[in-house]
């Protein structure tokens, strides 16, 4: 004998699961999109999914919404595991009223937030959709406010991770950017704050919405965008992968894995990566991927202010930030873009009890006009205070130039570094040798009769004087002047030697970061 009541039950979560109805989802499927249980399904561990909230529905009033039938109201939400550890998620589902946020869809992302929180379990949010339901007006709108003000509390407890799986507009984008990590898909995913038809309307700028808001442009011009992937499998895939990276929560420590790659492995091609003429540049990448362990090098925001570079690795199977200068990019300057990408990353890392490794090569910041009026000043603070607010244990190895504020702002002794170490290459003073020239030198240079051999000799003169690491060696600055083939044993011997470190900074409320 059937019971009605489970057979009522069936029914309703046939409904609920067929979403917006074959159609939409074929029209999705079309869009090289998946739907949003697909996602979910692909998302966490086989059958871990828990949904809660499926029989949630608009409440119906507003304008044109009496009657209309949203399944689960456009948003798939619960818990489940990713590598065996519990996640909660939410996925908006476009084929339901366009995946718009009307009260109760909200509500139901504001539910998932609340029990992530609690738990101490990361957050993953799918999104896409239309933005705020037309049809809900200001409850929508308030349903935004609600999402932001807990993006906002989580942040730094919880890894909250985004990705960006169709449009995202208007106000719509801000509980993405309020969170960790964003992942964006090529082709499918769009974020702006106004759309080609406003702009064009109020400026009259013409441009398609791909170049707008396109995942190239939030990954490269923007820096919006952390990661971007080709489709929604791979998109997931990195969510999965990033994941690997980050504790459970802020109380936690990042996953240890086993590492094949031996602890002590020595790499003599070290010794041959920075050229003898300091004017060079070479590649950073290639001396990360050296150092860390095989495979664990994960670059965050690649093709974004590319004179930094930034990442997660491991070594010794634990989970490090990576921040590096690029001297092949604006020979590795600091500027307003990179100091950003620095100081974010080195508050995610800090946030979630990842070491910081960093490696330093920069000749300063990048003078100009463009750099002053956009406020390098304030933003180049973002790094001071991000390095001298982190607690994590700090290494630093300084490979070739580092010289004034930038030396100071990428993690020197001064500003908390735990270990500074030093290749043999390394140039530690307060300036170049040929500005310092200009400037000491000054009266002598005008005065002989060659001035250009003069100030080359000065140079020369300051160089072998200063533009070394045993003059801060001498002052301690500097704890170990190190083979740069022996990189690798000496980071991760640091590393077990910090691995209890514990530092705590005056109670506040909270510190007022230059923005
Ligand atoms: C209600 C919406 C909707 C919305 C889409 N739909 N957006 N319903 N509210 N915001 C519905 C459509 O009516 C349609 O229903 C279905 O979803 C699919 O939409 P299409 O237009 O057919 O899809 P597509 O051609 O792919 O275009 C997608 C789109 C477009 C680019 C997102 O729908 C669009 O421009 N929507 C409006 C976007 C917008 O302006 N949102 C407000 C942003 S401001 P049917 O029944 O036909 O399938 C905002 C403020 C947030 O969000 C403030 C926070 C502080």
């Amino acid at each position: 004998m059937t019971n009605p009541r489970l057979e009522e039950l069936r029914a309703r979560l046939r409904r609920i699961e067929a979403m917006g109805g074959a159609e939409r989802v074929e029209r999705q499927h079309q869009a090289r999109k998946w739907t949003a249980r697909e996602r979910i399904a692909y998302l966490c561990d086989p059958g871990t999914f828990e949904e809660i909230g499926a029989h949630v529905h608009h409440r119906g009033q507003g304008l044109g919404l009496g009657g209309v039938e949203a399944p689960a109201d456009g948003v798939v939400t619960g818990y489940g595991r990713i590598d065996g550890r519990v996640v909660y998620v939410y996925a908006q589902d476009f084929t339901v009223l366009g995946g718009s946020l009307g009260e109760m869809h909200a509500a139901k992302i504001q539910r998932v937030q609340d029990l992530a929180l609690a738990s101490g379990a990361p957050i993953i949010g799918l999104n896409d959709s239309g933005g705020a339901r037309i049809q809900e007006g200001v409850d929508s709108l308030n349903g935004y406010g609600e999402i932001f003000k807990r993006n906002t509390w989580a942040s730094g407890v919880i890894p909250q991770i985004t990705v960006i799986m169709g449009p995202s507009a208007g106000g719509a984008v801000y509980s993405p950017a309020l969170t960790d990590l964003i992942v964006m898909v090529r082709g499918s995913a769009q974020m702006f704050i106004t759309g080609p038809q406003v702009i064009e309307a109020v400026t009259g700028e013409k441009v398609s919405a791909e170049a707008l808001g396109g995942a190239d442009a939030q990954l490269k011009r923007s820096g919006v965008a952390h990661l971007v992937a080709g489709d929604d499998q791979s998109a997931l895939s990195l969510v999965r992968h990033l994941l690997s990276y980050l504790p459970n929560n802020h109380l936690e420590e990042p996953p240890v894995v086993e590492s094949d790659d031996p602890m002590n492995r020595i790499e003599p091609g070290l010794r041959e990566v920075v050229p003898i003429d300091p004017a060079k540049p070479y590649d950073v990448l290639r001396v990360i991927e050296a150092v860390v362990d095989r495979g664990s090098w994960l670059e965050i925001q690649p093709g974004f202010a590319e004179n930094v570079v930034v990442g997660f690795a491991r070594l010794g199977g634990r989970p490090v930030g990576v921040l590096a200068n690029q001297p092949r990019v604006l020979a590795g300057t600091l500027d307003i873009d990179g100091s950003d990408k620095l100081a974010r990353f080195v508050r995610l890392c800090d946030a979630f009890n990842l070491p910081l490794v960093t490696l330093v090569d920069t000749p300063g910041y990048l003078p100009g006009t463009a750099q002053e009026y956009g406020g390098i000043i304030r933003h180049g603070a973002k790094v001071l205070y991000a390095y001298a607010e982190a607690v994590v244990p700090k290494l630093t190895v300084i490979l070739r130039k580092a010289y004034g504020g930038a030396y100071l702002a990428m993690c020197s002794r001064s500003l908390g570094a735990d270990l500074v170490f030093a290749w043999p290459t390394a140039e530690i003073a307060v300036m170049g040798p040929e500005g310092a020239a200009n400037i000491i030198f000054r009266d002598e240079i005008a005065r002989a009769s060659d001035p250009a051999q003069k100030r080359a000799e000065k140079a020369q003169e300051y160089r072998e004087r200063f533009a070394h690491p045993y003059v801060a060696a001498a002052r301690g600055y500097v704890d170990a002047v190190i083979d740069p083939a022996e990189t690798r044993p000496r980071l991760i011997a640091g590393l077990m030697a910090l691995y209890n470190k514990h530092e705590v900074r005056p109670p506040k409320k909270h510190g007022n970061i230059p923005l």
